[in-house]
């Protein structure tokens, strides 16, 4: 059994003064607000059961927006990150939610879509051992942690920043452990910004050789939207794609309907009240397919069509 947690607290000063008042994890990229790309990565994956951190000024939000999960078949819980101490923090907050299962942790403002995305996903989640990190070649590496690969092409480090990368391999915000995590977030201590920092955690796993790297490839897209110009460029990715194909990027409704988590009749629910939308229309256009198209874009049985 693995759950899953989204972080999505932090302050988004980058993104002021859109930011003052409304939650970046909240912005919208393109048709849908940001924190839908994050939970459908991880229920693409198959979870179905999850946590989402955030401030307490913007929990009521995340509430009004994602209600308890039932609507689209899965549990959504909340918690509160009082302030943004570091991405390891998502372990001890999610202690008892976590319990005595594996996690996944997102970041709330990490986008990800491609071909060969849903198979490494799942085959991440049927893991039950150890960690598993995705790392993505990236143009400005001193940004990121750091995968540094042996002579075989072994991860043999991970560095946080670094002045001199040994890779342009960053790893993403998608991180799968096993329950060793809890313990080993409570090993660690603040580093020289004051954040306990997942790489900490990262490298315990290393130390361990219990490790694995995933790569991304370049038919994978991984956007962060934290600043300005990353928040338009992922939302033109978004739109140039969905008005190309017609189909939606990360729509949580037509992934729970995919994978038979909510019935017809529970997506017609939802799709009425906003038929006056894009997004609604869509979500009636589904139910109009064949049973052939639901079945050839279902996530779990064709990964070519769905991520
Ligand atoms: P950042 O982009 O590092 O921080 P931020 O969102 O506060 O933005 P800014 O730098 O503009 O002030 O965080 C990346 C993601 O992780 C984002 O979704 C927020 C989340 N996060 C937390 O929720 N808590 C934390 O303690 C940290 C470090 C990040």
């Amino acid at each position: 059994m693995r759950k899953g947690i989204i972080l999505a607290g932090g302050k988004g000063t980058r993104l002021s003064p859109l930011t003052n008042v409304i939650s970046k994890q909240l912005m919208p990229v393109f048709d849908k607000p940001m924190i839908y790309y994050p939970l459908s990565t991880l229920m693409l994956s198959g979870i179905r059961e999850f946590l989402v951190i955030s401030t307490e000024y913007h929990q009521d939000s995340y509430k009004d927006l994602l209600g308890d999960g039932s609507q689209w078949g899965i549990d959504i819980s909340y918690a509160i990150q009082d302030s943004p101490d570091g991405i390891a923090q998502a372990f001890t907050i999610g202690e008892k939610f976590i319990s005595d299962s594996n996690v996944a942790l997102v970041l709330g403002d990490n986008l990800f879509h491609g071909n060969e995305l849903i198979p490494k996903l799942e085959q991440a989640r049927k893991q039950t051992y150890g960690a598993t990190l995705f790392a993505y070649p990236v143009n400005d590496p001193e940004r990121y942690g750091i995968v540094e690969f042996n002579a075989k092409g072994i991860v043999c480090g991970i560095e946080e920043k670094p002045k001199k990368p040994k890779s342009r391999y960053a790893v993403t915000g998608l991180y799968f452990y096993d329950n060793s995590v809890i313990e080993y977030s409570k090993q660690i201590s603040n580093s020289n910004r004051n954040e306990l920092e997942i790489t900490e955690i990262n490298k315990i796993y290393l130390n361990e050789k219990k490790l694995k790297v995933q790569l991304m490839g370049r038919g994978t897209a991984w956007l962060d939207t934290g600043t300005i110009e990353s928040l338009h460029e992922a939302s033109s990715y978004i739109r140039t794609l969905e008005h190309r194909q017609g189909l939606k990027i990360s729509c949580p409704e037509e992934i729970a309907w995919r994978s038979s988590w909510i019935s017809d009749k529970d997506l017609e629910g939802l799709a009425s009240p906003i038929a006056n939308s894009g997004y609604g229309k869509y979500l009636l256009r589904l139910l109009n397919e064949t049973l052939n198209e639901k079945e050839l874009h279902k996530p779990h049985s064709n990964q070519s069509m769905n991520d």
